[in-house]
């Protein structure tokens, strides 16, 4: 379909008077989702050359117009009932997926071959990088972009974004390990190759703090191969003194390196065997 991006921005210009009759509408946008499930576009990336998070605006409109243009319908497995507007993922077999009971992904989210889902839920738009573990209660929010060889431990929070359009989303580099229970949200970045322990907090105006030199390196971004906890920092108000959470970088890794309690063990992640 020709200029498929002007198409959907022209839709989204009229979303207001579109409902479920739209035959039209739907095959356009159809035909955008089905990118994003095949993986031959993505939602955001980071650019080579600056390093800055580039957000494909019209991908995410045509997921809100989704919402727009499909009613809800009953899908039954087994004992087990649901009602939804979206279809969940299919096909993973070929394309070499493995999906643990209780886990589910939606049409239009991409999970690359050997990604595991533990059961775990993973939502339109996102990307989830090849041979990424998805653990146990994990959340991949929509449009969130995880890397490669990636650990997403036992109930992280990856954050969704879908309102405002032009709004990134949080970003984890390949090779990333993150800790049980952290929350990554509004547009947080991880980089490649880093650690984050347990629990970790990191939004987009969390402070990520050198622990070697006291120094604030950003807001919201935690430095590629470099170790970093949940930590605190003082703060006084009017009303007294509080402690707010930051992120403080523990520890540096060479580039590369996988730290011994993130080693990835390779029969969790063969296709062939069982765990
Ligand atoms: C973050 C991590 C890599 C740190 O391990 P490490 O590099 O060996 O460092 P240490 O254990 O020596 O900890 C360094 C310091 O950080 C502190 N620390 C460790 N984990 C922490 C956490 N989650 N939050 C806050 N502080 C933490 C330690 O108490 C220690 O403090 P100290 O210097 O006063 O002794 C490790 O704790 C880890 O892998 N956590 C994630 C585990 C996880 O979620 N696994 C998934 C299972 S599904």
């Amino acid at each position: 379909m020709a200029d498929l991006p002007a198409q959907i921005e022209e839709l989204w210009a009229r979303a207001a008077q579109l409902g479920p009759d739209d035959s039209d509408a739907m095959a356009v946008v159809t035909e955008a989702i089905d990118l994003l499930d095949r993986g031959a576009a993505r939602v955001a990336e980071i650019d080579p050359g600056s390093g800055t998070v580039v957000v494909h605006r019209w991908l995410k409109a045509a997921i809100l117009l989704l919402f727009r243009l499909r009613s809800m319908s009953v899908v039954e497995a087994g004992p087990f009932e649901y009602v939804d507007k979206l279809p969940l993922k299919t096909g993973y077999e070929a394309a070499g997926v493995r999906v643990v009971p209780g886990a589910s992904a939606r049409w239009g989210s991409f999970l690359d071959r050997g990604v595991i889902l533990m059961p775990s839920y993973v939502n339109i738009g996102a990307f989830v990088g090849a041979d990424t573990m998805v653990d146990t209660w994990a959340t991949v929010g929509s449009c969130a972009q995880i890397g490669a060889r990636v650990h997403l431990s036992g109930g992280v929070g990856i954050g969704g974004v879908l309102e405002p359009p032009n709004a990134a989303p949080v970003m984890v580099g390949d090779d990333a390990m993150i800790g049980s229970r952290s929350m990554v949200t509004q547009g947080a970045r991880v980089g490649e190759g880093a650690v984050l322990g347990e629990g970790v907090i990191l939004n987009s105006g969390v402070p990520v703090i050198d622990a070697d030199t006291g120094e604030e390196l950003s807001r919201g971004m935690v430095p590629p191969w470099s170790v970093a906890v949940s930590a605190s920092r003082r703060r006084q108000y009017p009303g007294g003194e509080f402690f707010l959470p930051c992120v403080l970088v523990i520890k540096r890794l060479e580039p590369g390196e996988r730290h011994d309690k993130a080693q990835l063990e390779a029969a969790l992640r063969d296709h062939h065997g069982t765990t």
